[in-house]
């Protein structure tokens, strides 16, 4: 009988079976008038097909009609496994498919804006193609990302979002393992959750209101409602207006808040397992998605410990200086700048790109961020990085209704906005804290990618809102 099955999955175990698969026309070549090769791609992966009037396999017509097909027609193709002699070069599978059956499904235009074959090169691959004297256009960002649905189809993209959607997978299994409950909280809310101008306004019917900064005032407002530990993976709104490699004005938000029994310490103990766990996992399940991003965008594995070190922000400033930063503000926030030296310096000292930096100042964290019990120019707060970047922050919260609403106060925020969130502090609420991770940043940095607008499927950022 036949078997349907996907094109990663046909292999030497396959041999002589007929198999039916469906895919996207890469490449078609006649040699001769009697031969024909098809190399067909699904999800990443391809296989070299072979038609052969000559074994009586295929028609003439059909050898004609196969490779005259456009590049990225979608096709089904039923044919017997057969696994050649030699290495085959320009696919990823090592068997071929003798074609007797191709039944075309939809026909792509001629006229691609962009050749997935370009848009897959390494940089190195096309330096090495244009010296030889090969015809290629190196494929920009814009390009790719006006043109995703064509762009998505190369091989690292497909394991990017393979990676994602892991990544997302383990964050979940992880905090029900350890008692975690989902929640979902509103993205529309009465006033920003994070203070700034990073807010998007708009009319509730009559009222003004905004997209939520983040689950931050909500997911508080969850334990006050005894929920004790609680998660939310969901979309998060910034109006940012810089156009940097690590901002979006829409992400999607990995949040954790939970009771804390003794010390603000305990959040980042799960920081510490979550991603641990983490990165072990994806390190065993993803070979072949870390593979065939490294092939396009090479990378070095991640160095992480069994035990995160966790600096505090007034060593941190010491090693900066020790190294000659000068410009390091011992009460303010770490530049972009800044975090990629520490992440060097952390590296050479203690041979891991993942590690935490807690007790900011609090100047440099939003209103509700517990200050030091005994020192209040610090706070009880954390950021976690990731090659040199950041892609947590945390903090226990200000559980005292009142010294709530004097910071919030003092950094400007409008009271009437968040009122029911500090009165949801007097009706008895335990201590508290917990921390947000922006899924896209954790791919971006663990895959050594450059740029954000590669982890994000469709792109938000301050020039793009299509497609
Ligand atoms: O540092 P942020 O703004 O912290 C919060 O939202 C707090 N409510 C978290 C908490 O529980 N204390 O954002 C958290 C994370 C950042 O570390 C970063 O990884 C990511 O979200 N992030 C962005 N990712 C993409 N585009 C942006 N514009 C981002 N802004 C923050």
């Amino acid at each position: 009988g036949r078997i349907w099955t996907e094109i990663g999955l046909v292999n030497e175990n396959l041999k002589d079976k007929t198999v039916l698969i469906r895919g996207r026309i890469q490449t078609t070549r006649a040699v001769g008038t009697k031969t024909g090769f098809v190399v067909l791609r699904e999800k990443g992966y391809t296989i070299q097909c072979v038609l052969n009037v000559t074994a009586n396999l295929v028609s003439q017509q059909m050898l004609k009609f196969a490779t005259s097909l456009s590049k990225e027609s979608h096709v089904d193709i039923e044919g017997i496994v057969s696994v050649p002699d030699a290495p085959i070069t320009g696919a990823t599978q090592q068997v071929e498919i003798q074609v007797r059956k191709i039944y075309g499904i939809s026909k792509a235009i001629p006229a691609l804006p962009i050749n997935i074959e370009d848009a897959a090169r390494s940089e190195a691959d096309i330096e090495e193609a244009l010296k030889a004297g090969k015809q290629l256009v190196r494929v920009n960002q814009d390009t790719r990302l006006n043109n995703r649905v064509l762009d998505l189809r190369t091989p690292a993209n497909q394991a990017i979002f393979r990676i994602q959607s892991e990544v997302e997978n383990l964050f979940r299994q992880y905090l029900l393992s350890q008692n975690f409950v989902g929640i979902h909280t509103p993205k529309l809310i009465a006033g920003s959750s994070e203070g700034g101008a990073s807010v998007f306004k708009l009319d509730y019917k009559g009222h003004p209101a905004c997209l939520a900064q983040s689950p931050q005032l909500h997911k508080q407002m969850s334990i006050c409602g005894d929920f004790g530990r609680v998660y939310e993976v969901g979309p998060v709104f910034r109006a940012e207006d810089s156009s940097s490699h690590r901002h979006l004005c829409e992400f999607i938000g990995l949040d954790v808040e939970m009771e804390i029994k003794e010390h603000y310490s305990e959040v980042m103990d799960i920081v510490d397992g979550l991603f641990i766990a983490m990165f072990d996992n994806l390190n065993e399940n993803c070979k072949k998605e870390l593979e065939a991003i490294k092939k396009q965008y090479p990378f070095e594995p991640l160095k992480y410990l069994r035990k995160t070190p966790r600096l505090a922000f007034e060593e941190v400033v010491q090693m900066l200086k020790e190294a000659g930063v000068e410009n390091v503000d011992p009460l303010g926030d770490l530049t972009t700048e800044l975090e990629r030296k520490l992440g060097k310096l952390v590296l050479e000292k203690y041979d891991t790109d993942f590690y935490m930096v807690q007790r900011f100042p609090a100047a440099a964290r939003p209103f509700y961020t517990m200050p030091c019990p005994f020192n209040p120019a610090y706070s009880c707060s954390f950021d976690v990085f990731l090659r040199g970047e950041e892609i947590i922050s945390g903090a226990q919260r200000i559980h005292v209704p009142d010294l709530l609403s004097t910071r919030a106060k003092d950094c400007g925020i409008d009271l009437k906005s968040i009122e029911a969130y500090i009165d949801s502090f007097r009706y008895g609420t335990a201590p508290h804290g917990g921390f947000g991770v922006g899924l896209e940043r954790v791919v971006m940095l663990f895959c050594g990618l450059n740029n954000i607008r590669k982890t994000s499927l469709f792109p938000r950022d301050p020039q793009r809102i299509t497609p």
